[in-house]
């Protein structure tokens, strides 16, 4: 449905988003997990057609994306990472503007704003202005605006940043409901949990660089099958890795001085593990055990955590 290729996007000498490809089929949500700076808003402002790429394309149902393509812009729905609200109108007349804007009329428009309201759970306060509307409606109504329209694809740029938890649920079971009738979604965010939850492909992007694409289960495999056990404590890297080296269903993720996080495979392997690390003179004061997640393989493929 959207595919792109070997897209770049140069600012001088920066280079924001450094030849990223790939495709995300009809109805399908696809993510874009990266941290700040990683070229998320970069390249869907380019798919969006809002900005212009260096070089690489973008092709929508076979057709290829520009600036000036307008009846490829027509399928996409875009909600920008900031929200785009007329503040003196209610819902009803932003969502009657925005539909207005992609050549909606008359009784069309008027269902589809009704069935809008309705998705986003605003149908309640639809007739009051929007400054008088909390963040999280604001946000809820911004999802709306980029759906009113009915796209093939809608272009999510980190919409549930800043809101509270019931917002964000709501925001993602419409995000949800939207890709179940057929639109492709593509979403960015540098929230590990809602890729993990929302997405059935993603793409991790740091440096403007795709670093592995699967879905969540295929990714999680990439730092093995078994748990995540982080140790830590006084212990040198070295002394760590000599300690492992009698341990071979144990691989080390990441191991510095002070902190190991390590994959370790088969049942009971944990405890074997931790029972050898303290009967050595390694000196352990905090263990963590988990089953594998994105932030491990994101630490596998970048050496470092992905925080807020
Ligand atoms: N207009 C611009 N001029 C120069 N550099 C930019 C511009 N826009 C973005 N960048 C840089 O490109 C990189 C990617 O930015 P962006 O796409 O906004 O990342 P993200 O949305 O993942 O946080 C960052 O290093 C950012 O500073
Ligand atoms: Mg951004």
């Amino acid at each position: 449905m959207i595919r792109v290729d070997d897209l770049k996007k140069t600012y001088g000498q920066h280079v924001a988003v450094d030849g990223i490809s790939f495709q995300a089929a009809k109805g399908e949500i696809f993510g874009l997990l990266g941290p700040n700076g990683a070229g998320k808003t970069t390249t869907i402002s380019i798919i969006s057609g809002l900005l212009e790429a260096t070089s690489g394309t973008v092709t929508v149902d076979g057709r290829t994306m520009s600036p000036t393509a307008s009846s490829v812009k027509k399928v996409m729905g875009v909600v920008p990472q900031e929200t785009a609200l007329y503040e003196e109108l209610t819902a009803r007349e932003n969502l009657r503007f925005w539909g207005g804007l992609y050549d909606m009329s008359g009784s069309r428009l008027k269902k589809r704003v009704g069935e809008v309201l309705e998705l986003i759970g605003l149908i309640d306060r639809s007739d009051d202005a929007v400054k008088t509307y909390s963040g999280g409606m604001k946000r809820r109504l911004n999802l709306g605006l980029g759906l009113v329209h009915e796209p093939r694809l809608l272009l999510l740029d980190e919409p549930t940043v800043g809101v509270d938890p019931q917002a964000r649920l709501s925001i993602l079971d419409v995000i949800r409901e939207a890709a179940r009738n057929g639109t492709t979604v593509l979403y960015t965010t540098h929230y590990m949990q809602e890729a993990e939850e929302l997405c059935q492909r993603l793409a991790i992007l740091d440096h403007g660089k795709i670093l592995a694409e699967g879905t969540v289960d295929e990714l999680k495999k990439m730092v093995g099958e078994g748990e995540i056990v982080t140790v830590r404590g006084s212990f040198t890297a070295q002394q760590m890795h000599q300690a492992l080296e009698g341990h071979p269903h144990v691989h080390a993720v990441s191991l510095e001085d002070h902190q190991a996080m390590l994959s370790v495979a088969g049942d009971g392997g944990t405890a074997r593990l931790l029972q050898d690390l303290l009967g050595q003179d390694l000196e352990v004061n905090g263990v963590n055990v988990q089953p594998p997640s994105l932030e491990q393989v994101f630490i596998k493929l970048t050496g470092r955590e992905l925080r807020d």
